[in-house]
């Protein structure tokens, strides 16, 4: 099979940006946003669905989980190009091919810590380290056609030698080479010369790609990603909501939105279509388990609000006067048309067509289901009830081992408070009654009576959807056991329920993790 390293569009325009998300990998990599098979699998497919050029689906020698998920990525996509991500090794690199093989467009993507930091850790002079970089793209480009290369902490490293190993990697065959700012240390005039440098510089640069991948420790990511552009770079490596470590990686919407927007002085375009960006926006966060920050830029709540009486008028008057752009461009819809016990399936079907789910006719008819139990419980479905009965759905989509069958909370002003419980445990129920200091903690007691396990409970986190006292709470979970993070979220209009559900999504996922075995190698330790 022939490959063609770039999609076409990219090849044939010099002003084309290429958007590569790394939200499967680097974005997986924070504490706690860990996701299940089938989850990383529909955050692909909408990837794909929504233009991104490249995916990086995973870094497929940390686990057989890792493995699989990148191996089924590139089974699935159509039109992405499927990147695995590889240390400056062998095993790694052969690893990364293994599970990228039978994509339509495969891609290597290795790396290795070039900074003197780096240097330090690896112990390999500057020599022995152009060396390696030699051996490892070459190996990479013998099995793949498409290979990027990246030298880590490049924002670090001296720039002569940046430039040296820039060139070795080139005369290996890489046709991408990245540069990270992985400590997010960087600021735009900088990351600006950094990429003019490499173009001016080294030999053979005006023949590859060159892509900006940007840390948001200083809150510069999406700017310092900007910059490099207005420099020759035509990669962005980003991700949905800015996931990531620590303060985490650009944002896709942040710099596609830029593009689109201030396209008369940033003039370069990207293949999304930003109308999608709601949709992946919450998918992910429901995934992930990473609430969206209020006032996030583009996809936050407040992001489209207007509050004050001045910026509401003039907004009714002329939209424009404190919108730069429409919500509908990024699939937020005009109207919020509230839905009732009343509404039928057809009417569900429009509205969650509208927020983005465009569902089969089995899944229809399952969330019409469940649409009407909450409307029994609710008078008015807001548009965000109907999101977060979505991803509720989506959140206990996989094959539960432990599944919530009832739950009876008794509370009263004295404690304790008891809860009376039902689960499901692989198919077998089980029941039992436990007290504890509030009607949560009472029936999280319940689930460690009912399935003893040894985790610690990091974050508990309750948000009202809506306003009103019949409102669906979502609850996000967040257990640690071993430095592992789990996470877990779900809605309901009863906060117990919602709480014991949230609790149940996240131990389902340390006890598949469990089953599963555990990473053979810690990424987090090894990139960020
Ligand atoms: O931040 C970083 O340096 C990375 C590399 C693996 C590209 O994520
Ligand atoms: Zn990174």
């Amino acid at each position: 099979m022939t490959h063609s390293p770039l999609p076409a569009p990219a090849a044939a325009d010099p002003d084309r940006v290429l958007i590569f998300d790394t939200t499967l990998r680097d974005g997986e990599q924070s504490p706690g946003a860990t996701m299940t098979h089938e989850e990383k699998l529909e955050i692909a497919q909408l990837l794909d669905e929504m233009g991104v050029d490249i995916i990086e689906a995973g870094f497929p020698i940390a686990s057989e989980g890792d493995f699989a998920a990148v191996k089924a990525i590139a089974e699935q996509t159509r039109n992405a190009v499927i990147c695995g991500l590889a240390r400056a090794n062998a095993a790694d690199i052969d690893r990364a091919w293994e599970a990228v093989k039978h994509a339509a467009r495969p891609r290597i993507h290795t790396f290795i810590g070039t900074s003197p930091l780096h240097r330090d850790i690896t112990r390999l002079t500057q020599d022995e380290m152009a060396e390696r970089i030699h051996a490892t793209v070459s190996r990479a480009r013998d099995l793949c056609e498409n290979v990027q290369w990246s030298p880590m902490d490049a924002t670090r490293t001296e720039r002569d030698y940046l430039c040296r190993v820039v060139e070795v990697a080139i005369r290996a065959g890489a046709s991408t080479i990245n540069i990270p700012d992985t400590v997010g240390y960087t600021a735009p005039r900088e990351s600006a010369e950094i990429i003019a440098m490499l173009l001016r510089e080294v030999p053979g640069a005006q023949e590859v790609v060159f892509a900006t991948h940007c840390h948001n420790d200083l809150g510069m990511a999406t700017a310092n990603a900007l910059a490099a552009v207005e420099a020759g770079a035509r990669q962005i490596e980003c991700t949905i909501n800015g996931l990531g470590e620590r303060a985490g990686n650009t944002a896709l919407e942040e710099v596609v939105m830029a593009l689109k927007v201030r396209h008369d002085i940033l003039p370069w375009s990207t293949g999304i279509d930003t109308r999608r960006i709601m949709q992946a926006s919450r998918l992910v966060s429901a995934v992930s388990g990473f609430p969206v920050q209020y006032n996030k830029a583009i996809v936050g709540k407040n992001a489209f609000a207007h509050e004050s009486g001045i910026h509401q008028d003039g907004v009714l008057k002329n939209a424009e006067t404190f919108e730069i752009m429409k919500p509908e461009d990024i699939g937020l819809t005009a109207t919020n048309l509230v839905m009732g016990k009343h509404s039928g399936r057809a009417a569900l079907r429009a509205k969650l067509k509208e927020l983005g789910y465009d569902l089969a006719e089995n899944q229809l008819a399952d969330a019409f289901v469940r649409f009407k139990a909450l409307a029994d419980r609710k008078k008015e479905i807001y548009d965000e009830d109907l999101v977060a009965l979505m991803q509720d759905t989506a959140a206990g989509a996989h094959q539960d081992l432990v599944v919530l069958t009832s739950l009876r909370v008794i509370c009263g002003t004295e404690a304790p408070q008891t809860a009376d419980m039902v689960l499901a445990v692989d198919g077998v129920e089980q029941s039992t009654t436990a007290t504890g200091d509030g009607p949560v903690d009472a029936a999280f007691n319940a689930v460690k009576a009912l399935v003893p396990h040894d985790v610690r409970l990091q974050i508990y986190q309750v948000h009202a959807v809506t306003e009103g006292t019949d409102a669906q709470a979502t609850v996000s979970v967040r257990l640690e056991s071993q430095g592992r993070i789990f996470t877990g979220q779900a809605a309901d209009t009863d906060t117990v329920v919602a709480s014991a559900k949230a609790y149940l999504n996240a131990l389902n996922k340390f006890l598949a993790y469990e089953r599963a075995g555990r990473p053979v190698t810690d990424i987090a330790a090894a990139v960020s």
